[in-house]
């Protein structure tokens, strides 16, 4: 994960720089640091670790910040080494010369520390990304670092626990040379050079003191997008950062090394061949990624979902007919089998989606875990089509089972939020939620926003493949046109909700359970307790319970049913009566006019009877509510978790 940005150009970076982070704090708030290569030709860095705004206070106090046209910044989520000042980006080499920013992991640089330190580098931190900067010192000075240069000195000073870096030099190149006009293209030279020794994943942004007005730029399996302006130059891990300044982005590929200058940007491979990538006009605003007058952005995000699911059913349901153009891509005809892979809240998406492939398609669904899939050796082949379901398009492991799916013959299909985010350009076909941003780290509209997508895609399997016939796409259509008032009304339940979660958040521990469709939906909701009020909670299907969990049962833990009508709904009720009878506190969502259930339940939380492959919509809704409510009454981050980022660019 972390969030990194750069600019040139001839405004002042450091606003710049700080705006664009704030709109990428999602990704990673562990620590956060910019350096900024002043008109005078200095480099300073200011790091800190904590949010963003500890390191706008240290900032703010300063009598002289940072300052100058050129720059870059970052927001962290450790992997290597903790949390701490001195591991927050940017890197530096020994000189202070150079600085880099950089999201994701250096896989072998175990080996290339104990290299570099041989060869007589100094590494200052714990992380795994400081090689990559001794790395480009060496193939941009063709020298090994000194801890004070020839002409120059170094001046490193601590602060509280906020550290600069500053080093006062005349303008060099490499070996001592003076910087000619081409001095920007062999700068790109040295970090390709370097970057060749890499093996893992990176997202970076480098700048040399001696090159004004310039920045380096690549990308291999972490995010990272150019903006591209009129006499300035942006870089950011998403979009989102540079919408203030441009709507004109360019995507970088894996395996791309961008030279960014004011006049414009020049993109080569990691051998230095020009690569031909084409610029895009982003059309969404950047107010969709503001807070609105609520209080987080959950609950904005909460809110949104009657809208957002108008819009990702918009243009896909043409009068009785499901209209998914973009399956023209896959050979539909071919397919036996469904893999559906994904990680956490897209995961439980999958598990919901499997159910009605089987139903609707008569097509057999296997629902993998990303992580787990990527390092075994699945059944896939042309055959199978492999659905990706990821909000964000860049979780690692759903990428690397991507890559394997390939591998192995089998076509692709990814289902996500983010346009030209990495699963997209290598899938064979993406259908897109179109929920818009999604800014609160744990994922609301977005689950709503793929089940929508993952129905529809059922259903139009069953109908190609002969299952589900014109009637019952009718039927469907019009269920789902009623949906966002349906949950709206389950938001509008809120007041009810509130008071359980307000009730029951001292607990320390909690119980979500269900069957069926209700079972993926359990998971979610104790995956949502867990996430934003750091209450344990685990998701069962209710049937399970008698079979060991239910000796934790007692008094103190709650029990939270979905008993919305189902096939199964008199199974539930006799698990819900064991529960009962051994004391534990029970919540039941059940579906209006269910006046009978309140005999068994402490509270009954109401919700629009649907049709059961719908009921997912408002029964997790009524989860993120609970969760959003329980986490509020606990005073916990809410927006952004401790532990989390939105998207998990590591493995
Ligand atoms: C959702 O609330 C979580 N933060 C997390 O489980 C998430 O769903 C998971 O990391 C997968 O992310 P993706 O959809 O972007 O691939």
């Amino acid at each position: 994960m972390c969030g990194i940005v750069g600019y040139v150009g001839e405004r002042e970076a450091l606003p710049i720089l700080m705006d664009g982070l704030a709109r990428l704090e999602y990704r990673g708030y562990d620590s956060a640091g910019v350096a900024l290569l002043g008109s005078d030709g200095r480099l300073r860095v200011a790091k800190q670790e904590g949010k963003l705004a500890r390191l706008r206070a240290q900032l703010d106090a300063r009598a002289e910040p940072p300052s100058g046209p050129t720059g870059l910044g970052h927001t962290r989520w450790a992997t290597h080494g903790p949390p701490t000042t001195i591991n927050a980006h940017p890197h530096h080499d020994e000189d202070g010369r150079l600085v880099l920013v950089h999201n994701g992991i250096i896989e072998n640089y175990a080996p290339l520390r104990e290299a570099l330190r041989a060869r007589g580098h100094r590494f200052d931190t714990e992380t795994d990304t400081e090689v990559l900067v001794h790395l480009i010192e060496e193939a941009w000075y063709g020298r090994v670092a000194t801890t004070a240069g020839a002409d120059g000195t170094t001046d490193r000073t601590t602060d509280g626990d906020a550290t600069s870096v500053t080093a006062d030099r005349g303008l060099r190149g490499p070996a001592g040379s003076p910087i000619g006009a081409d001095g920007p293209s062999r700068f790109a030279a040295a970090v390709r050079a370097a970057l060749r020794q890499v093996e893992g994943a990176y997202a970076l942004v480098v700048m040399s003191e001696d090159l004004p007005g310039t920045l380096v730029a690549a990308r291999h399996f972490s995010p990272l997008v150019l903006g591209l302006g009129e006499g300035e130059q942006l870089v950011a891990s998403d979009i989102p950062a540079l919408l203030s300044h441009t709507r004109r982005v360019l995507l970088l590929e894996d395996g791309d090394v961008a030279l960014v200058e004011r006049a414009g940007v020049t993109v080569t491979d990691l051998a230095g061949q020009p690569q031909a990538r084409e610029a895009l006009t982003v059309t969404w605003d950047a107010a969709a990624a503001e807070k609105g007058g609520y209080a987080h952005f959950v609950r904005k995000e909460i809110d949104e979902q009657p809208g957002a699911l108008a819009d990702t059913l918009r243009g896909r349901l043409d009068g009785d007919r499901i209209h998914l153009p973009e399956l023209a891509a896959l050979d539909l005809d071919a397919i036996r089998r469904i893999c559906v892979v994904a990680c956490g809240t897209s995961l439980y998406a999958g598990m919901l989606a499997r159910l009605m492939l089987e139903r609707w398609a008569r097509l057999p669904v296997e629902v993998a875990i990303a992580s787990e899939l990527r390092y075994g050796d699945p059944v896939l082949g042309p055959e199978s089509l492999v659905i990706l379901v990821s909000q964000s398009g860049e979780t690692a492991d759903t990428l690397a089972a991507q890559r394997l799916a390939r591998a192995k013959g089998a076509p692709t299909l990814a289902v996500t939020n983010s346009v030209g985010s990495s699963i997209t350009r290598a899938a064979d076909a993406t259908l897109y939620l179109q929920v818009g941003p999604e800014i609160g780290v744990v994922a609301t509209k977005t689950f709503t926003g793929q089940l929508a997508v993952l129905t529809l895609l059922a259903a139009e399997l069953g109908r190609r493949r002969g299952h589900f016939d014109a009637a019952r796409v009718a039927d469907l259509a019009r269920d789902l046109r009623a949906l966002p008032e349906a949950m709206t009304l389950a938001i509008a339940g809120e007041p009810a909700i509130r008071a359980a979660a307000e009730a029951l958040a001292d607990r320390r521990s909690m119980f979500f359970i269900g069957r069926g469709f209700n079972h993926p939906v359990a998971l979610e909701a104790a995956l949502k307790l867990k996430e934003i009020s750091y209450i344990h909670a685990e998701g069962y299907p209710a049937g399970e319970l008698k079979h060991g969990p239910i000796a934790m049962l007692d008094p103190s833990i709650p029990v939270f049913a979905f008993a919305t009508p189902a096939p199964t709904y008199d199974k539930l009720v006799s698990n819900l009566e064991e529960v009962r009878a051994r004391g534990a506190e029970l919540v039941v969502v059940a579906g209006a006019g269910d006046t009978d259930i309140a005999r068994l339940a402490e509270r009954v939380l109401y919700v629009p009877v649907l049709r059961e492959e719908l009921e997912p919509f408002v029964n997790a809704t009524v989860a993120q509510l609970f969760a959003y409510h329980a986490a509020v009454a606990l005073g916990r981050d809410v927006d952004q978790p401790r532990n989390l980022a939105k998207s998990v660019t590591v493995e």
